[in-house]
């Protein structure tokens, strides 16, 4: 693939089972917004699951090599823990946790992940079937972010974030810079056709941010950049009214799981105020909808088609009869 760091290359070729996820039409639904075109990319078809397998598994096995003296990422990982490696740390909702520790277990590390109460077992048992060590911690995901902070700046290991409020993070940089590869993805599949609009989805920004970036750096940055967010969670949005990240307090409980962050990432609102990115809250009934819609229309199962719930709740954009959107989504958090 054109225009990838080399390390992300090499991250591609210890990765068997990688492949490009689906860039996919949506024509009965661009007919009903009234927009020309309509693509999604299907990030549920990610190794792992999902996008975070990109970012946590690149930062962590760059923070790994980098410890070690190493001088690649195959080296590394052909040496499987020796010399003894030290432990990599993250705070997840689930999805940049299991990334993380799948990293260490690819190295021959061990790993601690904090999560907060609100985590599922089901994907707290994930990451520990990688042979990660689970840190339970009372409060919401920002309340684990800096539980796992605590424990690295206590010599405990490597902290793998996928957020910071320093801009000059070198583990947040490698994450974003994973994260990179949807962009570069994306460059092939969309040939020439440049977007018009972007809708990404966020918890703290960072994924936004890496796209954004990242299609700016191919010539495809969109007309106009629009972050999705969850009502509840709406940190990303707070951030950009006020010019920084500022916590949101109290119960951030979302439909969203994924997305129930009160503290955006600072290197990722930089980058996205420097794109001049703008904010788009969803409130939960119209999250609820929006599921049944792109499940209908990816030509799945019909079930209550609520028909103008994409209309509202995207905007309709003033170029609609020549418009193209590109939605980043996975199946189930819809956006
Ligand atoms: C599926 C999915 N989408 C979006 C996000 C949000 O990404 P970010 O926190 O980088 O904004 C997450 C975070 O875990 C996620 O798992």
């Amino acid at each position: 693939m054109k225009n990838l760091p080399d390390e992300v290359a090499a991250l591609l070729r210890l990765w068997p089972d990688y492949r490009p996820t689906p860039l996919i039409e949506l024509p009965g639904l661009a007919k009903e917004c009234g927009v020309g075109e309509i693509m999604a990319k299907l990030e549920a078809d990610r190794p792992l699951g999902n996008f975070k397998s990109l970012g946590g598994m690149y930062a962590g096995l760059r923070a790994l090599a980098r410890a070690a003296g190493l001088p690649s990422l195959e080296t590394l990982v052909a040496r499987r823990g020796a010399p003894k490696l030290p432990r990599l740390i993250c705070a997840s909702d689930g999805n940049h946790g299991l990334a993380v520790a799948a990293a260490a277990e690819m190295a021959g590390a061990p790993s601690r992940i904090f999560l907060h109460k609100g985590v599922p077992p089901e994907r707290a048992d994930r990451i520990a079937a990688r042979g990660a060590d689970i840190q339970w911690i009372e409060g919401t995901y920002d309340d684990a972010v800096l539980a796992a902070s605590r424990s690295a700046s206590a010599g405990e290991g490597l902290l793998i974030a996928d957020t910071s409020d320093d801009p000059g993070d070198p583990a947040l940089g490698d994450v974003m810079q994973g994260y990179e590869l949807i962009a570069a993805e994306l460059a092939g599949q969309l040939a020439e056709r440049r977007p018009t609009h972007l809708f990404v989805q966020a918890g703290v920004g960072g994924l936004a941010a890496a796209l954004v970036k990242g299609l700016a750096d191919r010539q495809l940055l969109p007309e106009r950049i629009l972050v999705v967010e969850p009502k509840r969670a709406a940190c990303v949005a707070r951030a950009l009214a006020t010019g920084k990240p500022e916590l949101i307090e109290g119960h951030l409980g979302t439909s969203a799981e994924m997305l129930s962050c009160g503290l955006a990432s600072a290197p990722a609102v930089e980058i996205l105020l420097q794109y001049s990115a703008e904010s788009l809250v969803v409130g939960e009934d119209r999250l609820a909808e929006a599921v049944v819609t792109l499940d209908r229309a990816g030509g799945q199962r019909p079930r209550n088609p609520g028909r103008q719930d994409w209309r509202d709740c995207w905007r309709p954009p003033p170029v609609r009869k020549r418009g193209t959107l590109w939605v980043s989504t996975v199946r189930q958090l819809c956006f």
